[in-house]
C-alpha cells in the first residue's frame, strides 16, 4: 500500500488485533461462577502483557478496562462482583491502545445454555453489522450504514439503540464523525478512503429508549428487555473496507460457547 494513510492503518491493525485477540482469550473464561471484575483484571493483564493498555480505564473518570453489558444493560456495563449465571448473555467490549492507535470490538456471549429468544437477538445483531460492514466503499454515505442495519433489525421485530452510536477512532478513542445505526439511505456524509470508524449496533428485543443508571455510566432499556451488541473497528480502503479488529481464531460468530 503506498498512500497517505498506510500507516495509520498499519498502526491500526496492530490495535485491533490486540483487541480482538483480548477477546478470543477470555472466551474460555465466561463461564458461570465468574465475575465480570475477573474478567476485567484478565483482560487487563492480557493487554498490558501483550504491548498494550486499556483506553476505558481512567477515561472521563471510567474506572475499569473493560465494558461488561449483562442481559437488559446495552453498554457501558461497568465490572463488579457480579457473578455470571447460566442463561446470561453478556457482552464484552474491550478497547486496546498500542503505539497511541485504538482497537475497539465487542462480543456476545452466553453463559451456558441460553433462551432461543437470546439467541436469535444474538445472530440478528451481528448479521446487522456484517451486512452494513459489506457495503462499505468510498462514495457511499453514512446514512446507508444506518438504513442497512435499522431495515434488517426493524424486519425481524427488534428496534435499534438510538442515544449510543459507532464513532471515528484512530489516535483518540472517539472522534468524528458519528456512525448511527439508524437512517435513510444516501444522507449524510460520503465515505472517503482512509477513515476509520466503529460500527457497534445496539439491537433492543424490545422498544429502543434507554435509561442511564444513576452510577453516571451504565444504559438499560426502559422496558428491561434483552439488549445485544456487537463492535468491530475497520477502515476504508480505495474500493472497500478493511476489518481491524476481526477474531484470529474465528470465534467472531455466535455462539462461542
Ligand atoms: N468501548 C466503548 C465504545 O465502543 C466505549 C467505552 S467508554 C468507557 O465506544 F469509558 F465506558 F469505557
Ligand atoms: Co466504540
Ligand atoms: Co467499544
Amino acid at each position: 500500500m503506498t498512500n497517505n494513510y498506510s500507516e495509520k492503518f498499519e498502526k491500526m491493525k496492530v490495535a485491533g488485533k490486540l483487541a480482538s485477540q483480548t477477546l478470543d482469550m477470555i472466551t474460555n473464561y465466561v463461564k458461570a461462577g465468574i465475575s465480570t471484575e475477573k474478567i476485567d483484571k484478565l483482560c487487563y493483564v492480557y493487554i498490558r502483557d501483550n504491548g498494550g493498555h486499556s483506553a476505558p480505564l481512567y477515561y472521563r473518570g471510567y474506572k475499569k478496562s473493560l465494558c461488561t453489558s449483562l442481559n437488559h444493560v446495552i453498554c457501558h456495563g461497568i465490572p463488579s462482583d457480579r457473578i455470571l449465571e447460566e442463561g446470561d448473555i453478556l457482552n464484552i467490549d474491550v478497547t486496546a491502545i498500542v503505539d497511541g492507535y485504538h482497537g475497539d470490538t465487542s462480543r456476545m456471549f452466553g453463559v451456558g445454555k441460553i433462551s432461543v429468544k437470546a439467541k436469535n437477538l444474538i445472530d440478528t445483531t451481528f448479521n446487522s453489522m456484517m451486512n452494513a460492514i459489506k457495503i462499505l466503499k468510498p462514495g457511499i454515505k453514512l446514512g446507508d450504514i444506518g438504513y442497512e442495519i435499522q431495515s434488517y433489525v426493524e424486519d425481524k421485530g427488534y428496534s435499534v439503540v438510538r442515544d449510543f452510536c459507532g464513532h471515528g477512532i484512530s489516535n483518540t478513542f472517539h472522534e468524528p464523525p458519528n456512525i448511527l445505526h439508524y437512517g435513510k439511505k444516501n444522507v449524510g456524509q460520503e465515505l472517503k478512503p482512509g477513515m476509520t470508524f466503529t460500527i457497534e449496533p445496539m439491537i433492543n428485543a424490545g422498544k429502543y429508549e434507554s435509561k442511564l443508571l444513576n452510577d453516571g455510566w451504565t444504559a438499560v432499556t426502559k422496558d428491561k428487555s434483552l439488549s445485544s451488541q456487537y463492535e468491530h473497528t475497520l477502515g476504508i480502503t480505495e474500493n472497500g473496507y478493511e476489518i481491524f479488529t476481526e477474531s484470529v481464531k474465528d470465534c467472531t460468530k455466535p455462539p462461542y460457547n
